[in-house]
């Protein structure tokens, strides 16, 4: 595909996520050869001693990069300074020997962005098709997600901005849309009349790892269920659009938000459950931290559709193991048990689905078996930081965010963010390396109680 030659300006380059996961994809399609030929990387660092082979050290062979990249000093605080990198823009759009798509990369926490989209907008950088490539967290409550939007919008029109969400970059997430509609042994059944509940769960072994001050200002909720896990809601419970109609996928998530809401609006702390792992607290630094690491959520959807089906939304760190996926179990038949599709998002992506047969022999008993598709070694399946950056490159905004998607997130989980700010006991403790399933049991019983 040929593509505009392309400036990527990259804010936070020597952070975390840079480095592992958008230095990586960007190496990669380098290599493979997805990206524009024309394509220069601007590493803006305040240091003069930071070099781009400093922070690519864990790649096997950065080539790609190393020629591909430069790093840009300056104060991101000053508003001269922009003047300088517009001018220096327009040195590498000189020897490109053409005007080239802009996109402003920021992984930077929401205080330091802030003054950074304001004078990228001063000093008119903000023009034209340039494009802001933005990392949550996309506000903490429904008041601060409102007064970003706004001020994005003081620079950027809602269309330049693209806000990562990297698990709708994930291949079964992707997939999840083509297995629901493209089989019509789960299409036409693909409603309340034959699904029971949808739980959508994402177990990390991880800790908080060195992220104890984000952390603390976060919690579970936050991290995870606001974007990562409403998100793949949408994706499960949306009115699928045409195949040629992807351009549609945002808005089709949107509906599907609008229709959510807690199981029990009336008293959220009833639909939700909060937990911490033992020895948060000394991680952290902080004795009477009630932040939760795990959560779990019980929604419902008014869209008739769905009426009365529970969707749990359950994530917690270090868990027993690391798996997201999402489970369907459909209604059952007589006293049996149900049968249950499972998406497997990240790691093993695949799909089994949990159907009844006869057991083998002589013996008349009927047994569950499961039907398991996993990708082979031979399937390329792209990292999702790799679709995100091709994505934002070729305007393909299907896998991002839109403004309204954030707000109605936020605005679903809104009462149960007030309740856990309010003093409680509903905070439980969990070992560390403790079973999902295991603390997600009392929950689910709870509530069908
Ligand atoms: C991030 C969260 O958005 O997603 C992290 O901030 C979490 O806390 C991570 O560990 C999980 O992503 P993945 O792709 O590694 O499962």
């Amino acid at each position: 595909m040929k593509y505009k030659p392309t400036i990527l300006v990259i804010v936070g380059i020597t952070g975390d996520l840079s480095r592992r996961k958008l230095l990586p994809a960007i190496n990669h399609l380098g290599q493979a050869g997805e990206v524009p030929e024309q394509l220069q990387i601007l590493g803006v660092s305040r240091s003069p001693d930071i070099e781009v082979k400093h922070l690519i050290t864990h790649i096997e062979d950065p080539s790609y990069l190393l020629s591909h990249t430069e790093m840009f000093q300056m104060d991101l605080t000053q508003h001269a300074e922009y003047a300088r990198l517009a001018k220096y823009i327009e040195e590498i759009e000189e020897r490109f020997g053409a005007p080239a798509q802009r996109l402003f990369y920021l992984s930077v926490p929401p205080q330091v962005s802030r003054p950074i989209i304001d004078l990228l907008g001063a000093s008119g950088l903000a023009a034209g098709d340039a494009k802001l490539l933005l990392e949550k967290p996309f506000g903490t409550d429904l008041a601060s997600a409102t007064e970003l939007i706004n001020h994005i919008n003081n620079h950027f029109r809602p269309e330049q901005v693209y806000r990562i969400d990297h698990f709708l970059a994930k291949e079964m997430a992707q997939n999840l849309l083509v297995v629901r509609e493209e089989n019509i042994l789960f299409k036409r059944a693909w409603n309340k009349d034959f699904i029971e509940r949808i739980d959508i769960v994402a177990s990390e072994q991880l800790d908080i790892e060195g992220r104890a001050a984000f952390y603390e200002q976060t919690g579970a909720l936050r991290d995870f269920i606001q974007n990562h896990l409403l998100q793949l809601a949408a994706l499960t419970l949306m009115d699928a659009p045409d195949p040629d109609e992807l351009q549609m996928v945002p808005e089709r998530r949107l509906a599907a938000l609008k229709q959510l809401r807690l199981a029990s609006v009336d008293d959220p702390l009833r639909a939700a459950r909060r937990g911490q792992y033992e020895g948060y607290r000394e991680q952290v630094g902080n004795p009477a931290s009630a932040v939760e690491t795990f959560a779990a959520v019980t929604l419902e959807s008014d869209d008739p559709r769905w009426q009365g089906v529970p969707i749990t939304l359950a994530t917690g760190k270090a868990l027993k193991e690391k798996r997201s996926e999402i489970r369907i179990t459909y209604r059952p038949e007589g006293d049996k048990g149900s049968n249950e599709l499972v998406l497997r998002i990240d790691p093993g992506e695949g799909m089994e689905l949990h159907l009844w047969a006869k057991r083998p022999g002589y013996d008349p008993r009927i047994e569950q078996r499961t039907l398991r598709m996993e990708y082979g070694q031979n399937d390329h399946l792209p990292p999702a930081y790799e679709r995100v950056i091709l994505d934002a490159i070729r305007s393909d905004r299907s896998l991002f965010v839109a403004n309204d998607e954030i707000l109605e997130t936020w605005r679903i989980l809104d009462p149960l963010q007030r309740a856990w700010s309010m003093p409680g006991d509903d905070l439980f403790f969990y070992k560390p390396g403790s079973d999902m399933n295991e603390l997600l049991k009392d929950f689910t019983a709870a509530l069908a109680g």
